[in-house]
């Protein structure tokens, strides 16, 4: 059993994937065991797809006949990012993406490199499962949190199943493709596809970093001071 700790430690964004199948089987072991995930008043606002097999050879052409013809992006349902990303932030995505494309050997001002790799996300990084992780128009702030809470734990629950994983905003910028495929309700907004396969290791990847721990985390501790002055 892999502990939860090492699940942690070794989830990282995959970016190549072999073409081993995944049982259908393990996808609802782990996606039943996800469903224990918390939500604020336990609504489980997460409604995912999971897409395999032929639909999703299917999709993987239609996105690929999408870049090749350099079709316009769909209109956003939701900023990736605020336009104007302050520091530390800023810093930080930009030294996610030194790092990203210098492990694939690609130049900073290698535009044309640099949208090919990028391609990559929509043909799932050569995954042969993928899931779609929507959310009903209406819900707010909290219940977005939620999706992330159910996403990790279906992450790590597949590093226990000794799979890899990938989640994926950029499926949301081809979100009507997707819609072709796993045909949703009205209503809902696609937050992110996820990649989900055996890691193919022959490729290069760069750990990503983090910020060191009293950069996002304070402790507050001893006495607490008084607020009336004496
Ligand atoms: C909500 C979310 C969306 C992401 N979208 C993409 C994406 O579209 N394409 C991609 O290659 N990586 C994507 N990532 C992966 C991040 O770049 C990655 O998690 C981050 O750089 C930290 O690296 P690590 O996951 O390998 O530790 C996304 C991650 C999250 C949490």
């Amino acid at each position: 059993m892999v502990d939860v700790y090492e699940a942690v430690k070794s989830r990282r964004a995959v970016r190549a994937f072999t073409d081993r199948e995944v049982p259908r089987e393990v996808l609802e072991r782990v996606l039943s065991a996800a469903a224990w995930s918390p939500s604020g008043s336990n609504i489980q606002p997460w409604r995912i797809y999971v897409v395999t097999g032929a639909p999703l050879a299917e999709l993987k052409k239609r996105a690929g006949e999408r870049v090749a013809a350099v079709d316009p992006w769909d209109e956003r349902e939701y900023e990736m990012y605020p336009a104007d990303l302050k520091n530390p932030y800023r810093e930080r995505r930009s030294t996610f993406g030194r790092e990203r494309y210098s492990a694939l050997g690609v130049a900073r001002e290698d535009w044309e490199a640099r949208q090919r790799a990028a391609a990559g996300n929509w043909q799932c990084f050569g995954a042969p499962a993928a899931l779609f992780c929507y959310i009903d128009r209406d819900m707010g702030r909290p219940q977005w949190a939620d999706l992330g809470m159910y996403l990790q734990t279906v992450m790590l629950l597949l590093r226990a199943e000794g799979l890899h994983s990938c989640p994926q905003m950029a499926w949301s910028v081809y979100r009507a493709t997707v819609a072709e495929i796993v045909s949703p309700p009205d209503g809902l907004i696609l937050f992110c596809g996820m990649s989900i396969g055996f890691e193919d290791t022959t490729g290069n990847y760069v750990r990503t970093g983090r910020a060191p721990l009293e950069e996002t985390v304070t402790f507050v501790e001893g006495p607490v001071a008084s607020s009336h002055a004496a």
